[in-house]
């Protein structure tokens, strides 16, 4: 979605509004552009193509006050009348990530008072809404005014032409933070746009407003009180955004896995028994009182809550059901005050996922927890109860690292659920923590396929379809597998319990529909093999990853990828890797942009 840097120095800042932009590329966008003030003038670039291009237009222009903006179109098509900054007058430009739903009457308004609108972007409004409170030297006013107008989401960077002294930017909605550097500040979408120029950081909250100049900062709350925000040093480094010897972030997240997971269990892995607490303070006092559980996500997200279901109703004995964020928001639920909303998330400001917290909230559901990877992102502030994955940025739009960090932290949660309902013994205990010690070392031994799944791409790159299988827990395995193959690699691809293939799916078998499925040698593994038996029968291709102790052998339509030994209750995590990377070699055959597939962004930040 979109992406937004500003930035006032002493120096030439249009090198660091493009490096900042190239940081925010993975988050998704059609068009780019800046706008820098110099000698009361703004000097407007902008470009539908790469930042790279934006970088080449903009190689003569210059000034320390400049505010930038990755466009992901939502009202207009993606050109460049259409990209930010607008302009309103030659006095005002704005740059925003975020929705304004009251924009069509605004517009009305506006253009009954004279205004012209040059774009069909809602954003525009914004710009000569401030115009039209402005006059020379208020412009914190002007923009608290026009923002008072605004019903929606949005995060807004906005410079005067008349003042390279001072930017204002705010945020409701849609996330923004602060850099603070020395005589000179920033703005930005997200911190890796910024770890170019400094790491301390101050994340903005709902509804403030922050007057930016070179020496200094004003944050005003929602009600215009100046507040003090706490100035965090930021975690990340350079590195952990570099693409180092990898051709593609997809890939080198994926390889990234056993240390995110290392990380993510870093604590528990470590003591000697689970403790509620690694949840928050609350835990303690929430977890003993909950009678079930509600899991909200989208996505990729959401087939980790779906694996967590089988988990934590089999091992904590709880009943869970998990719900699609976008949905359950304008759903007419029943509420129980006793369930336990567990929210999750890789970017912590997906919108439909936040919303649905805050309806499960005005449903009368206190007690929240949040599984995210981003500290300080708004689903975790929201949240009473949290646990950080800590997989490290992740660039790649096609969610991997995330996705393994997110099913190790519900497995926590699990344990801790069932060892507060008294389901889990401590030698139970002790074995499930023992085998999460062992995750990272067992999945780099999945990843040592890598070299048999390149050639097996080969099968797939001429296909307009696939099909994926997986029974039980490894069936939001299966949904996962076709979602990272349709969103990378544009193949059409579904996913079937394998027992419901009868039911209708099995018309769509032939010889040119590849069917991927995951064989762990679990409780399911009989049932599974009779269903990998009647798409063989009908002249299907099988691809099956199968645990090492299946006895699955290689045949005619049946090609087996020998998967390490089974991995129990974790054994999801490990089946999820090798259908990463079939979908990644299987793009790179179809020669796709893997980072930043067609139409999609990485952090969903609008409805
Ligand atoms: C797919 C993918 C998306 C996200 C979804 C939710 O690879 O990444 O489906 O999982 O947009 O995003 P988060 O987890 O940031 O809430």
């Amino acid at each position: 979605m979109c992406g937004i840097v500003g930035a006032i120095a002493k120096r030439n800042v249009v090198p660091i509004l493009i490096n900042g932009l190239m940081r925010l590329e993975y988050r998704g966008y059609d068009s780019a552009g800046l706008v820098v003030v110099q000698s009361e003038q703004l000097e407007r670039v902008r470009s539908t193509g790469r930042v790279a291009e934006l970088e080449q237009k903009s190689a003569n222009t210059q000034g320390s006050l400049g505010i930038a903006h990755t466009r992901w179109a939502t009202h207009g098509i993606p050109s460049e009348r259409n990209a930010h900054p607008h302009i309103s007058n030659n006095q005002i430009a704005v740059v925003h990530n975020g929705i304004i739903e009251n924009y069509e009457e605004l517009r009305t308004e506006l253009t009954a008072r004279g205004y012209k609108f040059n774009s069909d972007t809602d954003t525009e409004v914004i710009a000569h809404l401030i115009h039209s409170h402005y006059q020379k030297g208020n412009l914190l006013t002007a923009t608290q005014k026009a923002l008072a107008q605004l019903i929606g989401a949005y995060a807004i960077a906005v410079v005067a032409a008349e003042n390279p002294q001072q930017f204002i930017a705010a945020r409701k909605g849609s996330p923004l933070l602060l850099g603070v550097g020395n005589g000179e500040n920033f703005v930005a979408s997200d911190m890796s746009a910024l770890l170019q120029v400094t790491k301390k950081v101050i994340y903005l909250e709902e509804g403030d407003v922050v007057d930016v100049s070179l020496d200094g900062y004003r944050i005003l709350n929602e009600k215009g009180h100046e507040v003090e925000r706490p100035i965090h040093i930021s975690e990340l480094n350079n590195d952990s955004v570099e693409l180092g010897q990898y051709k593609h972030y997809m890939q080198k997240e994926i390889f990234e896995q056993p240390q995110a997971l290392a990380n993510t269990l870093e604590s528990v892995c470590n003591s000697q028994s689970l403790v509620p607490g690694i949840f928050g303070a609350e835990a303690n006092k929430i977890f003993p009182q909950i009678e079930s559980i509600l899991i909200l996500a989208c996505g990729t997200s959401n087939h980790a809550g779906q694996v967590a279901k089988y988990w934590l109703e089999e091992i904590a004995g709880v009943p869970c059901s998990v719900e699609i964020a976008s949905e359950y928001r304008y759903r007419v639920s029943v509420a129980n005050p006793k369930t336990l909303v567990v929210t999750i998330s890789q970017s912590g400001e997906t919108a439909d996922t936040l919303a649905a917290l805050n309806h499960a909230k005005a449903s009368g559901q206190e007690f929240t927890l949040a599984i995210c990877n981003v500290p300080e992102s708004a689903i975790i502030r929201q949240s009473k109860l949290r646990l950080l994955t800590r997989a490290g940025p992740e660039i790649g739009v096609a969610s991997t690292k995330a996705f393994t960090t997110q099913l190790a932290a519900l497995f926590l949660l699990t344990l801790v659920i069932a060892k507060t309902r008294n389901k889990l013994t401590e030698e139970q205990e002790q074995t499930h923590l023992h085998e999460l010690r062992h995750l990272p070392a067992a999945l780099q031994k999945v990843l040592a396929l890598e070299p048999e799944i390149e050639k097996l791409s080969e099968q797939f790159t001429h296909k307009h379809h696939a099909l994926f299988l997986g029974r039980g827990v490894h069936y939001p395995i299966a949904l996962e597998g076709a979602l990272k193959l349709k969103e990378i690699s544009y193949i059409h691809a579904e996913a079937y319990p394998a027992g419901e293939l009868k039911h209708g799916p099995l018309a769509l078998v032939d010889e040119d529909m590849p069917v991927v499925s995951v064989a762990p040698n679990d409780a399911l593994l009989e049932k599974l093999k009779s269903n990998l038996q009647e798409v063989k029968a009908r002249g299907g291709q099988l691809y099956v990853f199968a645990d090492a102790d299946t006895h699955i052998k290689t045949s005619e339509g049946l090609h087996i990828m020998q998967m390490p030994e089974h991995a129990g209750y974790l054994s999801p995590i490990l089946h999820v890797v090798p259908l990463q990377l079939l979908a990644y070699y299987v793009a790179l055959q179809k020669g796709t942009d893997v980072d930043k597939p067609r139409n999609l962004a990485k952090s969903v930040t609008v409805e």
